[in-house]
Protein backbone atom coordinates (compact mmCIF):
# COMPACT_ATOMS: atom_id res chain seq x y z
CA UNK A 1 0.00 0.00 0.00
CA UNK A 2 1.60 3.57 -0.64
CA UNK A 3 1.68 5.96 1.93
CA UNK A 4 -1.28 7.79 0.32
CA UNK A 5 -3.72 4.93 0.64
CA UNK A 6 -2.69 4.29 4.00
CA UNK A 7 -3.34 8.05 4.40
CA UNK A 8 -6.52 7.87 3.13
CA UNK A 9 -7.60 4.59 4.77
CA UNK A 10 -7.23 6.19 8.18
CA UNK A 11 -9.28 9.80 7.41
CA UNK A 12 -12.31 7.12 5.98
CA UNK A 13 -12.08 5.86 9.60
CA UNK A 14 -12.04 9.76 10.88
CA UNK A 15 -15.33 10.43 8.64
CA UNK A 16 -17.04 7.03 9.89
CA UNK A 17 -16.24 8.60 13.21
CA UNK A 18 -17.61 12.35 12.51
CA UNK A 19 -20.73 10.63 11.45
CA UNK A 20 -21.37 8.86 14.47
CA UNK A 21 -20.87 11.92 17.05
CA UNK A 22 -23.91 13.61 18.43
CA UNK A 23 -22.89 16.62 16.11
CA UNK A 24 -26.43 18.15 13.86
CA UNK A 25 -25.51 17.51 9.86
CA UNK A 26 -23.89 20.38 8.87
CA UNK A 27 -20.99 20.39 12.23
CA UNK A 28 -20.55 16.97 10.72
CA UNK A 29 -19.95 18.21 6.84
CA UNK A 30 -17.94 21.02 8.61
CA UNK A 31 -16.08 18.51 10.43
CA UNK A 32 -15.06 16.40 7.55
CA UNK A 33 -13.88 19.40 5.51
CA UNK A 34 -11.51 20.43 8.59
CA UNK A 35 -10.41 16.66 8.45
CA UNK A 36 -9.95 16.24 4.75
CA UNK A 37 -8.11 19.83 4.72
CA UNK A 38 -5.70 19.18 7.87
CA UNK A 39 -4.26 15.94 6.71
CA UNK A 40 -4.29 15.75 3.06
CA UNK A 41 -1.32 18.66 2.32
CA UNK A 42 -2.62 19.82 -1.30
CA UNK A 43 -6.72 20.17 -0.14
CA UNK A 44 -6.30 23.80 0.20
CA UNK A 45 -10.21 24.13 -0.31
CA UNK A 46 -12.36 21.18 0.35
CA UNK A 47 -16.22 21.59 0.92
CA UNK A 48 -19.58 20.72 -0.27
CA UNK A 49 -22.26 21.70 -2.19
CA UNK A 50 -25.57 20.69 -1.94
CA UNK A 51 -28.56 20.58 -4.67
CA UNK A 52 -31.03 22.95 -4.09
CA UNK A 53 -34.44 21.30 -2.75
CA UNK A 54 -36.36 24.48 -4.59
CA UNK A 55 -34.32 24.80 -7.85
CA UNK A 56 -32.99 21.08 -8.23
CA UNK A 57 -30.59 22.47 -11.29
CA UNK A 58 -29.08 24.69 -8.84
CA UNK A 59 -25.95 23.79 -6.32
CA UNK A 60 -25.85 25.35 -3.44
CA UNK A 61 -22.49 26.01 -1.11
CA UNK A 62 -22.27 24.14 1.76
CA UNK A 63 -19.96 23.90 4.71
CA UNK A 64 -16.25 24.20 3.34
CA UNK A 65 -12.81 25.09 4.81
CA UNK A 66 -10.12 27.62 3.75
CA UNK A 67 -11.12 31.12 1.95
CA UNK A 68 -14.76 31.81 1.51
CA UNK A 69 -15.75 31.90 -1.95
CA UNK A 70 -18.07 34.46 -3.59
CA UNK A 71 -19.81 31.05 -5.48
CA UNK A 72 -22.62 30.77 -2.94
CA UNK A 73 -25.15 29.33 -5.53
CA UNK A 74 -23.91 27.40 -8.75
CA UNK A 75 -26.49 26.58 -11.84
CA UNK A 76 -26.28 22.81 -13.01
CA UNK A 77 -23.27 22.70 -16.14
CA UNK A 78 -21.72 26.22 -14.66
CA UNK A 79 -17.99 25.87 -13.77
CA UNK A 80 -16.25 22.57 -12.94
CA UNK A 81 -19.21 22.03 -10.30
CA UNK A 82 -21.95 22.75 -12.39
CA UNK A 83 -20.87 20.40 -14.68
CA UNK A 84 -20.34 17.57 -12.89
CA UNK A 85 -23.32 17.92 -11.32
CA UNK A 86 -25.22 18.41 -14.65
CA UNK A 87 -23.08 15.35 -16.28
CA UNK A 88 -23.49 13.02 -13.01
CA UNK A 89 -19.36 12.67 -13.41
CA UNK A 90 -16.35 13.20 -11.36
CA UNK A 91 -14.49 16.19 -12.61
CA UNK A 92 -10.65 16.45 -12.25
CA UNK A 93 -8.92 19.54 -13.85
CA UNK A 94 -5.22 19.11 -12.88
CA UNK A 95 -4.46 22.41 -14.48
CA UNK A 96 -7.49 25.05 -13.93
CA UNK A 97 -6.08 27.82 -16.54
CA UNK A 98 -6.55 24.82 -19.12
CA UNK A 99 -10.43 24.69 -18.52
CA UNK A 100 -12.66 26.87 -20.23
CA UNK A 101 -16.03 26.38 -18.57
CA UNK A 102 -14.54 27.05 -14.86
CA UNK A 103 -15.58 29.51 -12.09
CA UNK A 104 -12.63 31.22 -10.02
CA UNK A 105 -12.23 31.47 -6.42
CA UNK A 106 -8.50 32.71 -5.80
CA UNK A 107 -5.80 33.32 -7.83
CA UNK A 108 -3.87 30.67 -6.05
CA UNK A 109 -6.07 27.74 -7.32
CA UNK A 110 -3.97 25.33 -9.72
CA UNK A 111 -6.39 22.24 -9.75
CA UNK A 112 -9.96 21.00 -9.36
CA UNK A 113 -11.40 17.83 -7.94
CA UNK A 114 -15.87 17.24 -8.29
CA UNK A 115 -17.01 14.47 -6.99
CA UNK A 116 -20.67 14.02 -7.08
CA UNK A 117 -22.67 12.69 -4.49
CA UNK A 118 -25.46 10.40 -5.39
CA UNK A 119 -28.30 9.14 -3.16
CA UNK A 120 -31.23 6.90 -4.88
CA UNK A 121 -28.99 7.51 -8.20
CA UNK A 122 -30.04 11.48 -8.12
CA UNK A 123 -26.91 13.76 -7.72
CA UNK A 124 -27.71 15.12 -3.99
CA UNK A 125 -24.57 17.31 -3.72
CA UNK A 126 -20.85 17.27 -4.37
CA UNK A 127 -17.24 17.24 -2.84
CA UNK A 128 -15.38 20.11 -3.99
CA UNK A 129 -11.73 20.52 -3.29
CA UNK A 130 -9.62 23.07 -4.99
CA UNK A 131 -5.30 22.70 -4.65
CA UNK A 132 -2.80 25.50 -4.79
CA UNK A 133 -0.34 22.69 -6.99
CA UNK A 134 -0.51 21.75 -9.95
CA UNK A 135 -1.57 17.93 -10.80
CA UNK A 136 -2.06 17.04 -8.16
CA UNK A 137 -4.57 14.57 -7.99
CA UNK A 138 -4.20 10.64 -9.00
CA UNK A 139 -7.04 7.65 -9.12
CA UNK A 140 -6.64 7.60 -5.48
CA UNK A 141 -7.94 10.44 -4.42
CA UNK A 142 -10.97 10.28 -6.36
CA UNK A 143 -11.76 6.37 -5.26
CA UNK A 144 -11.17 8.18 -1.58
CA UNK A 145 -13.48 10.93 -2.30
CA UNK A 146 -16.00 8.81 -4.08
CA UNK A 147 -16.12 6.63 -0.22
CA UNK A 148 -16.22 9.73 1.26
CA UNK A 149 -18.94 10.80 -0.76
CA UNK A 150 -20.74 7.56 -0.13
CA UNK A 151 -20.89 7.78 3.45
CA UNK A 152 -21.90 11.08 4.07
CA UNK A 153 -24.63 11.01 1.08
CA UNK A 154 -27.10 9.65 4.14
CA UNK A 155 -27.25 12.93 5.74
CA UNK A 156 -28.64 14.29 2.54
N1 LIG B 1 -14.13 26.50 -9.22
C1 LIG B 1 -15.49 26.03 -9.06
C2 LIG B 1 -16.32 26.98 -8.25
C3 LIG B 1 -16.37 26.67 -6.81
S1 LIG B 1 -14.95 27.08 -5.98
O1 LIG B 1 -13.85 26.19 -6.43
C4 LIG B 1 -15.10 26.90 -4.35
C5 LIG B 1 -16.11 25.77 -10.41
O2 LIG B 1 -15.51 26.04 -11.45
O3 LIG B 1 -17.24 25.29 -10.44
Amino acid sequence: MTDKNELFSLLINGTAQILMDEKNRDEKFRAICKLLRQNVSYYDWVGFYLVDKERRNELLLGPFEGEPTVHVRIPFGEGVCGQAAELRKAFVVQDVSKEMNYLPCSANVKSEIVIPIFKNEEVVGEIDIDSFILEPFTKEDETFLRKIGEMVSGLL
